[in-house]
């Protein structure tokens, strides 16, 4: 049985349906804000990119994703059919980069794209003194003015780099790649969550929204045009009159991640506060700090603590691990959302949070399992509130094909690697959509943000080579 105190903490993580239906009202609201007017915490930022691929492109490019775990460096041999081929490697972003000054960090990207181009090699020619096309995904919030354009609104999942907040992220990587006299040329840029979707769309067909639940938490749609209130009249005349890069529907990164940083719905628990508080971040990117793998281990791990403090958990025993702000992350979730016996959730316990076999009680097992389970539990059922403000959102604007069915492509370590958070992002989506959960389907993009790059690579190039 549960301590007493079990029962005061699960409000906050076992949300009722009237509080999941009031989520996904704010939800919708802050959404229009976020496109009827600048400066709103969800963004809502026009991406340029006109709608999704219908997989017959074909081409190859390079692309690079920086936000994710790791920084990544691809080159993506599109065949058409649906197909495609990618060659790529992984860097580590150190903290002192992530934290440091933005040069130091364009510097180490465009020397990554360099050790790549020697180390791994490119099949990519070109003429005359033409250089390589880059498509770069960057996971962060940016207000988009064209497909090649757009400054950094603020950091997000760890990063601070110092002078980069306010300034166009494409010319901070051209200067790096210029500098260092590599031939390429960033000819595109694109959120990961429109990546996902493109990719998405590309190798299973025109999809709806493309998310990702992974380190950080975000989402990206179509939408019409014309709902983009804030670009002003002319400037949506002259996008659906089918002018640069869009035409009558674009997609939208919403920047959901900083849902409700305002407080006015989402349940704050103690644990949620001080996450809060301690990050280098306060007050910003609430949603994300209660759905995204960078945080659901440090809110199991002040659960975890208040626990201990209480002498409910490990007889009153903590370890290095536990004392550690960030000491463990979302793999100890996933791993005891997944373990089929109690000596496994036990084994995890002593290797990955470093208790002491010795302080480890029946009980205590049964506790753990129970922290780890509302954490989960909630990361799930709010991320399904995400995807139902969208469905309503859209719904008087579909597109035809969105109308009967509506496909959702993700990707992320949460949605990869977390057990049992798909089926209860569906089971969230039931209560607050009901019928029409049933015509919803959800599947996975891996590596999705690559193909992306490449696919708004090719959109940049074919509009540069009809202006030539
Ligand atoms: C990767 C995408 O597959 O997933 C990245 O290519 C994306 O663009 C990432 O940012 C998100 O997942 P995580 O768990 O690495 O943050
Ligand atoms: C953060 C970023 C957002 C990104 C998401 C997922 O929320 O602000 O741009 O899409 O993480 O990586």
């Amino acid at each position: 049985v549960l301590p007493e105190i079990c029962k005061s903490i699960e409000p906050y993580f076992m949300l009722s349906d009237d509080k999941l239906k009031t989520i996904v009202k704010y939800f919708c609201e802050e959404m229009n804000d976020g496109l009827a007017a600048y400066g709103h915490d969800v963004a809502m930022v026009p991406s340029y990119v006109p709608g999704v691929p219908d997989g017959s492109e074909q081409g190859t490019f390079l692309a690079l994703d920086l936000g994710g775990t790791n920084l990544r460096v691809c080159e993506i041999k599109l065949f058409g059919e649906n197909k495609f081929e990618i060659k790529q490697q992984k860097y580590k972003v150190s903290d002192a980069l992530k934290q440091g000054e933005a040069r130091v960090l364009f510097d180490y990207i465009a020397d990554s794209v360099d050790a790549f181009l020697t180390d791994i090699g490119s099949d990519l020619t070109t003429d005359d003194n033409e250089p390589l096309h880059l498509g770069f995904t960057f996971s962060f919030p940016v207000e988009q003015t064209a497909i090649d354009r757009g400054s950094l609104l603020t950091w997000t999942k760890g990063f601070n780099a110092k002078n980069a907040q306010g300034k166009d992220v494409v010319l901070l990587l051209q200067d790096a790649l210029d500098r260092k006299h590599i031939h390429v040329r960033c000819s595109a840029l694109v959120n990961d969550t429109v990546g996902t979707l493109l990719s998405r769309s590309y190798q299973h067909g025109p999809a709806l929204i493309g998310a990702i639940f992974g380190t950080g938490t975000n989402g990206a749609y179509i939408d019409r045009t014309s709902t983009v209130k804030k670009l002003g009249d002319d400037k949506i005349a002259a996008l659906e009159a089918g002018g640069e890069h869009a035409g009558e529907y674009m997609v939208i990164n919403t920047e959901w991640g900083a849902f409700d940083n305002k407080r006015r719905c989402l349940p704050a628990s103690i644990y949620d506060n001080k996450l809060d508080r301690e990050s280098i971040n306060p007050r910003k990117q609430a949603f994300e700090k209660m759905v995204s793998g960078m945080y659901l281990g440090e809110i199991t791990r002040n659960i975890l603590l208040h626990l201990i403090d209480s002498r409910l958990l490990f007889d009153g025993n903590s370890s290095k691990v536990l004392n550690t702000h960030y000491g463990f992350d979302t793999a100890f979730v996933s791993r005891v959302e997944g373990a089929k016996d109690d000596a496994e959730v036990r084994t995890a316990i002593q290797s990955m949070l470093g208790v002491e076999s010795q302080y480890i009680q029946a009980g205590d097992i049964e506790l753990v399992r129970w922290a780890v389970g509302i954490v989960a539990h909630r990361a799930a059922y709010l991320a399904a509130t995400a995807i139902a403000a969208i469905v309503l959102h859209t719904e008087p604007n579909r597109r035809e094909q969105d109308k009967k069915a509506i496909d959702v492509g993700v990707d992320g370590s949460v949605a990869e690697f977390l057990p049992n958070f798909e089926s209860r992002v569906r089971e969230a989506l039931k209560i607050v959509l009901g019928e029409q959960e049933k015509i919803i389907t959800i599947g996975l993009a891996k590596d999705g943000s690559g193909i992306g790059a490449a696919l708004t690579a090719l959109t940049a190039k074919k509009a540069l080579e009809r202006k030539a």
